[in-house]
């Protein structure tokens, strides 16, 4: 595995890959890797004859409250890690290459990107969109591979990718749980044990929604019910509606088409956010998965 730190070093690298007619797969990330990660990670190797990942911490994609100068931060076990699973390019660049002085170009993913997470983070998925963007144009890759656990980033990816023509194609992988179902993030550090067992009650509301849905309950405000009970007593609920998996807007009423609930809570000061995808599949909701 080489470890990359200059943009001019991995266009070199990922030119060599691709005339050697390697398939490039690309798994962007922001680091302190784990399973989730790993999972994109193990999809990229078996499909593509070589995987990149990148790990930038983006500042743009940081409200001026958020977290970005305490974001959990451990390279040597993601270099690790990216070996073990046989990264072939690991692109650490430095904050100054991908945005140099006097940057003032951003991609803006409307309405997609204000719904949900986008309320309370404004300008969040504008950072998202425009380091994805960059990413993809200094990598190049023939796929990419992206997280159900952020199901908006994925739709705000998705539209971007189609309205801006990028020649990329997207996987989306399953979210990746702990044993007791809370789905795995690198915010889950801040958790204290206590909050930790709080926490499970997220996805277990969830799994209760989709099981009645699964058992034919099609009432919208019955399936939030199953979510909003469970989380209620033990996080504070930012949001949690039911949304169409186009637009993202939000449904009411009796559910008729592939959707998901998503959801965010404070468990503490954590912020968590998660989602169920309530369709046959992640294909029939029409979502690429590997
Ligand atoms: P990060 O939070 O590091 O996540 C990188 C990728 O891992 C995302 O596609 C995310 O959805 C996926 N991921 C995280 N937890 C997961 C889990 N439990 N199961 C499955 N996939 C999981 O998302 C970002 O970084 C950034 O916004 C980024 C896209 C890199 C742009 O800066």
């Amino acid at each position: 595995m080489r470890v990359i730190r200059s943009l001019s070093e991995l266009r070199t690298a990922v030119r060599t890959l691709r005339e050697g007619g390697k398939r490039i797969g690309f798994v962007p990330t922001m680091g302190f890797l784990h399973e989730g990660h790993a999972a994109l990670i193990k999809q990229s190797t078996a499909r593509c004859g070589a995987t990149v990942v990148s790990i930038f911490v983006n500042p743009t994609q940081f409200g001026p409250s958020e977290d970005l100068a305490k974001y959990p931060r451990d390279i040597e076990g993601d270099q690790n890690l990216c070996l073990r699973m046989g990264v072939d390019l690991l692109f650490l660049p430095e904050v100054s290459e991908v945005y140099p002085t006097g940057f003032s170009t951003f991609v803006e993913p409307g309405r997609t990107g204000e719904l949900l997470c986008g309320q309370f983070r404004p300008g969040h998925f504008r950072g998202v969109a425009t380091v994805v963007a960059k990413l993809f144009n200094m990598v190049q890759p023939d796929l990419a591979f992206f997280g159900q656990k952020d199901l908006q980033q994925t739709l705000v990816i998705r539209r971007m990718v189609r309205d801006l023509n990028l020649p990329v194609e997207l996987m989306v992988v399953p979210t990746v749980r702990e044993a007791g179902g809370l789905a795995m993030s690198s915010r889950n550090s801040y958790l204290s044990p206590e909050e930790r067992i709080r926490a499970l009650a997220i996805s277990q509301g969830l799994h209760a929604a989709e099981e009645a849905y699964h058992a034919g309950e099609r009432n919208i405000d019955t399936l939030l019910a199953y979510v909003q009970e469970k989380v209620r007593p033990v996080a504070s609920l930012q949001y949690c509606e039911m949304v169409d998996l186009q637009s993202l807007q939000s449904l009411q009423g009796v559910l008729g088409r592939p959707a998901a609930i998503a959801i965010a809570a404070f468990v503490g000061s954590v912020r968590l956010i998660d989602n169920v995808i309530l369709a046959p599949s992640l294909e029939g909701a029409g979502l690429s998965t590997p």
